[in-house]
């Protein structure tokens, strides 16, 4: 739950009354002791139920859409206004009113109704408590469905926009430890066992390569989003002579949507989100993992600084990674929202159905959750410490330059790969034989299986030499990690 859902839960709408049987509420439904919702109550006799009201209103969340709301109204309101469609003086008390409105509303002063159920109707309630009757005026030739597809646009669009900044400033510090770290030798891993000596800086960069994917998805799906809902009205469009170009120009969208049943129906703007959002977070989960793994006692390859971890409170020795731990956790949040949406729509007929009102607490909850993770992660990695003994000494087991062995073979004798594979193999049998690292067997051990093998073989052994041999581009030798961080700089900063 985000921080503003939480005050207004603990306020108003969990000062309202706790659940009450249905019974109990058709009761005081019949009784007539609350009014129909005065905004659409001309139809009705009786008023909502209590419970009808607490599964109803979306007021507790939706408030958050407050700024885009009134951005919405305010262009709505003068289009209609430059179309003639409402005069040039309800316009102007229109505009001032939502003025007031808003300023009440970001300094505290505004009283949020579960009775007005949404952001959409307590913003016009107030608006005529404000300035009367015009009030009324601001809604013709337009509905709550196009409003509330509007609105989410807008904030998802800056809610994209955040991240991507975020984004970037992680890039940057996992750039700025990998230049730091660009000749820093540790293994690289496949199984999660010793593969091949690669350099931190390398592996580093790989997380910078995933997170630029995860900005472009971001863009991609901006790009999609970036049309007008604004004028579908209800589902149909309207019969008012409005001018969708100029709502949608002074709102930042690229065009208007172009199918009135579509613009009021379509949510896969926030699917493409929370499907990008969910991918960035498994980045980070893994990203996360591995800090968690690299300042565990098995490996004390990094330090995280006391800034991202906790003490325990019974073991005075502990410092653990709860940062990372959360980074990993919170993934699930992520990717549940992308789940619980989906399966909100799967079954929806066209075009709005009161379901897609479930559209915005996950979207919310991804999104701080999102940016909170970025954020913590970048403290991390620019508070970071790599350890450069632990991780070159890591490298000493599990006769890493194995491959190199083989390579040699391959290159010295001109032995076919599959044939030097199986030597190499048992030279490794040799060593493990014998407890001691590869470049550390006698030459004449190494002969008994391959008699070609000379002196010139220890070159290619040590993991330096390991690592500085893998200059194909790409590749992992501090000359090519060098170049892949002027690149990186050039792309993403
Ligand atoms: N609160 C609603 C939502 O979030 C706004 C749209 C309601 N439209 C309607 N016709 N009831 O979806």
């Amino acid at each position: 739950m985000s921080a503003d859902t939480q005050k207004l839960r603990s306020g108003e709408t969990a000062a309202a009354a706790p659940p009450q049987t249905p019974a109990a509420a058709a009761d005081a439904a019949r009784a007539g002791d609350r009014d129909a919702n005065s905004m659409w109550g001309g139809r009705f006799a009786a008023g909502p139920a209590d419970v009808m009201e607490q599964i109803n209103a979306s007021i507790s969340f939706d408030q958050r859409l407050y700024a885009q709301d009134i951005a919405g109204s305010r262009a709505h309101c003068a289009m209609l206004v430059d179309q003639a469609i409402i005069s040039p003086e309800d316009g102007a008390a229109i505009l001032s009113g939502l003025d007031t409105i808003l300023s009440e509303i970001e300094s505290g002063r505004f009283t949020f109704k579960a009775s007005l159920e949404d952001i959409h109707m307590n913003v016009e309630a107030r608006l005529r408590e404000l300035i009367g009757d015009a009030a009324g005026r601001l809604h013709t030739a337009r509905s709550r469905n196009d409003q509330v597809a509007l609105d989410v646009r807008l904030w998802t669009r800056e809610a994209v926009d955040r991240l991507e900044d975020a984004l970037r400033e992680l890039q940057a510090a996992l750039i700025a430890q990998a230049e730091a770290e660009a000749e820093t030798i540790m293994p690289g891993y496949t199984h999660l066992q010793a593969a091949q000596p690669v350099t931190f800086g390398h592996h580093l960069l790989a997380y910078v390569e995933m997170l630029g994917r995860d900005r472009g998805r971001l863009r991609d799906c901006r790009k999609r989003m970036n049309e007008s809902p604004l004028g579908a009205a209800a589902l149909a469009g309207t019969s008012f002579p409005i001018d969708r170009a100029a709502t949608a120009k002074a709102l930042g969208f690229d065009r208007p949507m172009a199918n009135s049943i579509d613009a009021v129906s379509d949510r896969d703007y926030l699917l493409e989100f929370l499907a990008a959002g969910a991918i960035l977070a498994t980045h980070l989960s893994r990203f996360a993992e591995e800090l968690v793994l690299w300042c565990s006692a098995g490996f004390r390859f990094v330090q995280l600084s006391d800034a991202f971890s906790t003490g325990s409170s019974i073991m005075p020795q502990k410092h653990n990674p709860d940062a990372a731990e959360l980074v990993r956790g919170k993934a699930g949040r992520v990717v549940a929202a992308l789940n619980g949406l989906l399966i909100v729509m799967k079954g929806l007929p066209l075009s709005y159905g009161k379901d897609m009102q479930e559209d915005k607490e996950p979207l919310f909850d991804a999104a701080d959750t999102l940016q909170l993770c970025v954020t913590a992660m970048t403290g991390m990695v620019r508070d970071m410490k790599a350890e450069r003994e632990a991780l070159r000494q890591a490298t000493d087991q599990g006769f890493i330059t194995a491959t190199d062995l083989a390579d040699w073979l391959v290159r010295k004798l001109g032995l076919p790969f599959r044939q030097a594979h199986h030597v190499t193999g048992s030279i490794v049998r040799l060593a493990e034989a014998r407890d001691c690292a590869l470049e550390d067997l006698p030459l004449a051990a190494m002969q008994e299986v391959e008699a070609g093998i000379t002196e010139e073989v220890f070159e290619v052994l040590t993991v330096e030499k390991a690592v500085a041999s893998r200059n194909s581009e790409g590749g992992t030798a501090p000359a090519q990690v060098r170049a892949a961080i002027a690149a990186a700089k050039e792309r993403f900063l």
